[in-house]
């Protein structure tokens, strides 16, 4: 009689050791499948400096325009994200906007088009 009554109390332990351990592998899987497609900050900081120094070259340092025209909010306003994404990874047939595929992925370019979207030319620079 008595020595039945550790098992229930076993067995529990075991479930939540395992419900642990599922948690765990099912939150790491998550935290994997992030990496892929999520632009983490250090790589927002890569990404600020080659608008300023890549695109910039184009663009002007202060994407006011150059050779490239204006990366400004305003003219860029009615663009859709896609379009601009686009743009930025196969470039532009016929000008000298380059394709930066190989170099940005698509969720680096995707940033960057919402990056130039909400900031534009720098502040106190317009
Ligand atoms: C070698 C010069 C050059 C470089 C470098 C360059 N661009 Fe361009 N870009 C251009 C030119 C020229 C155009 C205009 C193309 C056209 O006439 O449609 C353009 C167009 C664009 C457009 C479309 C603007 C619009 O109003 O439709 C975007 C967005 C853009 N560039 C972003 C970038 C980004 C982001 C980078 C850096 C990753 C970059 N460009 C680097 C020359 C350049």
């Amino acid at each position: 009689m008595y020595s039945q009554r550790p098992q229930p109390l076993q067995f529990s332990w075991l479930a939540i050791l395992f419900c642990v351990l599922f948690a765990i592998n099912l939150l790491g899987g998550m935290a994997h499948a992030e990496t892929a497609d999520v632009v983490n900050e250090a790589r927002q900081e890569e990404l600020k400096h080659l608008l300023r120094h890549d695109c910039g070259s184009c663009h002007g340092m202060t994407l006011k325009g150059g050779l490239g025209p204006a990366l400004s909010k305003q003219r860029l306003a009615d663009k859709p994200d896609d379009f601009i994404t686009y743009t930025i990874l196969y470039g532009r047939t016929g000008t000298a906007m380059p394709p930066w595929q190989g170099i940005l992925s698509e969720a680096d370019a995707r940033w960057l088009a919402t990056y130039i979207k909400a900031n534009g030319p720098e502040k106190g620079d317009q």
